[in-house]
């Protein structure tokens, strides 16, 4: 008789449909049954419902989970067609289960349970993409590439040291989404619809029962907060826009000719027979468009809602499993392009000094010598505009100097210097600053990213 009235509670109307989130809730049914048990042991433990009770549900529950998501009855939710079910298969004495809760203090331990999960391989994720970028740039830290500002050459760098820049901003997007799984890992469970339950309840208990790193303390910040949502959201989004620039270089460099992406990474034309285009990546690039309005979507639904509780927030949940699930696969397609990804070394190198990308290395060289570095910036820019886009010998270097200075280029630095300076890979292995590209600096960057992951 229980699941008579149970079942015609809810109703709907012409709304069913868009009143109900049974369909979107198959993602949150193994947590509902994680959350259900452990209140239920918690009920049990506390003499708020007999051991005998509590073991028939639990018995029902099994059977409801192998029934699986698909064989609940219709209902308004998860938790209700659940609840439905057990009550289907243990009588009135199911309804004993939802005892000091509320749907309220449920779902929002339904969605940390299972969003903990999902933060999780998404950190992993990126730990997979950083050690591709590791793996990649210890291959190639004397291997000299152009490196760009505006899009425009500016100064030769190496493959390694372009690799680890990325890498060191997906270690901060690690860092970030696991300091949201700290924040997420709350319990809300004791909350009940906000005003907390008269009942004697250990919150503790099921917080401990559940794998939670303690309570969300005010019942009413339990029920109603969803920050931990943005929080997370907020993470996956920064990551995805950090690949989307990796996959951006990628597809700008694959069309240099400047990175031989692997053919499994990349796509044929359906009409034009000559082509190979680096789709995987470009998808990628995209997913951090999907991951901005997921969040914008989800903190526009969040906005001005009043406390405690509102049906706002069903609609609110779907926006971080679409982000987490979009930006996980990104990471992990972008970690196996990079890691199968050939960089032709020849190639890089000899476009490495186009565009008199070598000119801040004789400014440099010229400051080094007693030259006032804007006084020397004066004699490059002359230089490169003479050059008209090309590179100056070091005769037509000394010419414009003369001119500019009234003295020779070689009263301060030698002949030698300045074709050393005016070579891509010197250029490079002078730049050793901590940090910089040089291969000793790039090699202990190296070392210490490394053990960062360890
Ligand atoms: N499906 C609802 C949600 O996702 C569950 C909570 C319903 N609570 C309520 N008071 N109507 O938010």
């Amino acid at each position: 008789a229980g699941s008579v009235v149970r079942r015609d509670r809810f109703s709907g109307g012409p709304a069913r449909g868009f009143l109900s989130s049974l369909a979107a809730d198959e993602r949150i049914f193994d947590a509902d049954l994680a959350v259900d048990r452990a209140h239920v042991v918690m009920l049990a433990e506390q003499g708020i419902v007999d051991d005998g009770v509590a073991g028939g549900i639990l018995t029902a529950l099994d059977d409801v989970e192998a029934a699986g998501h698909g064989a609940l009855p219709d209902g308004e939710d998860v938790h209700e067609a659940i609840e439905t079910a057990v009550i289907d298969r243990v009588g009135p004495d199911g309804g004993r289960m939802h005892t000091a809760r509320s749907r309220n203090d449920e779902v929002a331990a339904c969605i940390r349970y299972r969003l903990r999960e999902d933060l999780q391989d998404a950190a992993e994720a990126t730990v997979a993409l950083r050690e591709a970028l590791l793996d990649a740039a210890a291959d190639h830290v004397d291997t000299v590439m152009p490196g760009y500002t505006h899009l425009q050459p500016a100064q030769p760098t190496t493959v390694a040291h372009y690799l680890a820049s990325y890498e060191s901003a997906v270690a901060r997007d690690t860092a970030r989404l696991l300091e949201a799984y700290d924040r997420v890992n709350r319990s809300p469970l004791g909350a009940a619809a906000f005003a907390g339950t008269p009942f004697d309840v250990d919150r503790e208990r099921t917080a401990e029962l559940l794998g939670f790193n303690g309570v969300v303390d005010n019942s009413m910040d339990a029920a109603a907060g969803r920050d931990f949502l943005a929080e997370s959201t907020a993470a996956l989004a920064t990551h995805a826009v950090t690949v989307s620039g990796l996959a951006e270089d990628l597809v700008v460099f694959a069309n240099k000719g400047y990175v031989d992406l692997d053919d499994a990474y990349a796509s044929t034309s359906s009409i034009m027979p000559q082509k190979v285009n680096p789709d995987s990546l470009e998808l990628v690039r995209a997913v951090a468009g999907d991951a901005v309005g997921g969040l914008s979507g989800l903190l526009t639904t969040l906005k001005g809602l009043p406390r405690a509780y509102n049906r706002d927030l069903q609609r609110a949940t779907p926006h971080v499993w679409e982000t987490v699930d979009a930006v996980t696969e990104a990471t992990a397609v972008a970690a196996g392009a990079v890691g199968t990804a050939e960089w032709p070394a020849e190639t890089l190198e000899a476009a490495a000094g186009e565009g008199f990308s070598t000119a801040t290395g004789v400014a440099d060289a010229l400051a080094m010598a007693g030259v006032p570095f804007r006084t020397a910036h004066e004699v490059l820019a002359a230089a490169a505009e003479r050059a008209d886009g090309g590179t100056p010998d070091v005769d037509a270097l000394d010419a414009v100097a003369t001119d500019v200075l009234g003295e020779s280029l070689f009263e301060y630095v030698p002949r030698e210097r300045i074709e050393a300076v005016l070579d891509p890979r010197e250029s490079v292995a002078s730049r050793d600053s901590a940090g910089g590209p040089a291969p000793e600096a790039v090699a202990a960057h190296l070392d210490a990213a490394e053990a960062g992951i360890d």
